[in-house]
C-alpha cells in the first residue's frame, strides 16, 4: 500500500482535525504518500485531492471543524457518482481510503468498499447515533458545549423565575439531550425515543415550581415531539408558575476546540484505521468498545441501529427531584 487518501464527510464534528492528523502521520510513519480529499464525497467525485505532509497537519490538533472541508452529498447516492469517485481514486493512484464522518458517510464508505476500494471508516458525529461504537468523535466536546450553555441559562432562569426549553441537536437520536440533561441537572428530558405530551411537560414544570425551585430546565432533542416551539406556545397559556423561554443551541454544538477526550479518541481511531488497512482489513469501521478500539463490518454499521441506553432515562428522572 503506497498511497492513502483521507477524507471527512457529512456534518463536521470537533475532533475531525486530530483524526486527520493521526491518519496522515501514521501513514507517513509507514512511508506512504497521503492525499487529502477536499470537500467530502462531492470533492471525491470531482477528484479534488491535495497532498498532505507532516507539516500540513501541524497546529490542527486543537482546531474544531475540518481542514479538508466537508459536505452533505446527495449526488454520491447515485451509482454513476460512485463510479466516478472510483475512477478518480484510480486516476490519483490511491490504494486505500479512510472516511471520517457520521452514519451517512459510513454508508458512503460501504458503497466504495462494495466497488472494490480498500476502505476503513472512522465514526465522527456529535449525534452518537452510529452502530458499532460506544462513542463517536465530537460527542464529548458537544456535550461540554451544551452543559456550559445550560449552566449559563440556569443563572438567568433562576434570577427571573423562568422555565427554559433548551433544544439540542441529535438528528433522530436522544443521546445528546439525555446525557446533557443528566449532567446539567435538567428537570425533564424530551427525546424522540419516548413519547410525551404537552400536558406532561407542563406538569413537570409546575411540579418543579411547587417544590420551590427557582427555575426549570427542560432539555429537548431536536427530534423530540412536540417541538420546543409547540410546547412553549401552548404551555405559555397554562398556569405553571414559571414564565417560558426557548433556546435553540443549534450549530454552536458542532464548533469549538476538541476536548481532551475527543483529541485522544480521534488520535486512537485515526491511527488504528491506518494500521487496519496495512494489516489487509477492508470494509470495516473502527470504534470504541469499553476502553478498546475495535473493528466492525461496515455492512453492520450501515444496517443496524444504535440503541439508546435507556437506563439513563430513568436516571435523569430520579436525579431531577
Ligand atoms: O448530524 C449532525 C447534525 O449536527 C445533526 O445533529 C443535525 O440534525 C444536523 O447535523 C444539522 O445539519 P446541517 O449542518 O446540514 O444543518
Amino acid at each position: 500500500m503506497r498511497t492513502l487518501a483521507v477524507m471527512t464527510a457529512g456534518g463536521d464534528a470537533p475532533g475531525m482535525n486530530p483524526c486527520i492528523r493521526a491518519v496522515v502521520r501514521t501513514a507517513l510513519n509507514y512511508e506512504m504518500k497521503v492525499l487529502g480529499v477536499v470537500g467530502g464525497f462531492d470533492g471525491l467525485i470531482r477528484g479534488n485531492f491535495t497532498p498532505l505532509g507532516a507539516r500540513d497537519v501541524g497546529g490542527i490538533l486543537q482546531r474544531g471543524g475540518t481542514i479538508l472541508q466537508t459536505a452533505r452529498s446527495k449526488t454520491f447516492l447515485e451509482p454513476f457518482a460512485q463510479q466516478e469517485a472510483l475512477r478518480q481514486l484510480n486516476a490519483a493512484g490511491v490504494d486505500a481510503l479512510v472516511v471520517i464522518g457520521g452514519g451517512g458517510s459510513q454508508r458512503g464508505a460501504l458503497a466504495l468498499h462494495q466497488r472494490g476500494v480498500p476502505v476503513v471508516g472512522v465514526p465522527a458525529s456529535i449525534d452518537n447515533d452510529i452502530y458499532g461504537t460506544d462513542i463517536c468523535i465530537g460527542v464529548d466536546t458537544a456535550l461540554n458545549t451544551i452543559v456550559d450553555a445550560i449552566d449559563k441559562l440556569r443563572d438567568t432562569a433562576s434570577s427571573h423565575n423562568r422555565a427554559f426549553l433548551v433544544e439540542t441537536m441529535g438528528h433522530e437520536s436522544g443521546y445528546l439531550a439525555l446525557q446533557a440533561g443528566i449532567i446539567s441537572g435538567a428537570e425533564l428530558v424530551l427525546i424522540p425515543e419516548i413519547e410525551t405530551s404537552v400536558e406532561a411537560v407542563a406538569q413537570a414544570i409546575q411540579d418543579a415550581y411547587r417544590r420551590g425551585k427557582t427555575h426549570a430546565i427542560i432539555v429537548a432533542a431536536e427530534g423530540a415531539r412536540p417541538s420546543v416551539a409547540q410546547l412553549a406556545s401552548q404551555i405559555d397559556e397554562m398556569e405553571v408558575g414559571f414564565t417560558m423561554r426557548v433556546t435553540i443551541l443549534g450549530h454552536i454544538q458542532r464548533g469549538g476546540k476538541p476536548s481532551a477526550f475527543d483529541r485522544l479518541l480521534a488520535s486512537r481511531l485515526g491511527t488504528r484505521a491506518v494500521e487496519l488497512l496495512r494489516e489487509g482489513r477492508r470494509g470495516v469501521m473502527v470504534g470504541l468498545s469499553g476502553r478498546e478500539v475495535v473493528a466492525v463490518d461496515l455492512a453492520d454499521v450501515a444496517s443496524r441501529k444504535r440503541e439508546l441506553p435507556m437506563e439513563y432515562y430513568q436516571m435523569a428522572i430520579t436525579l431531577a427531584r
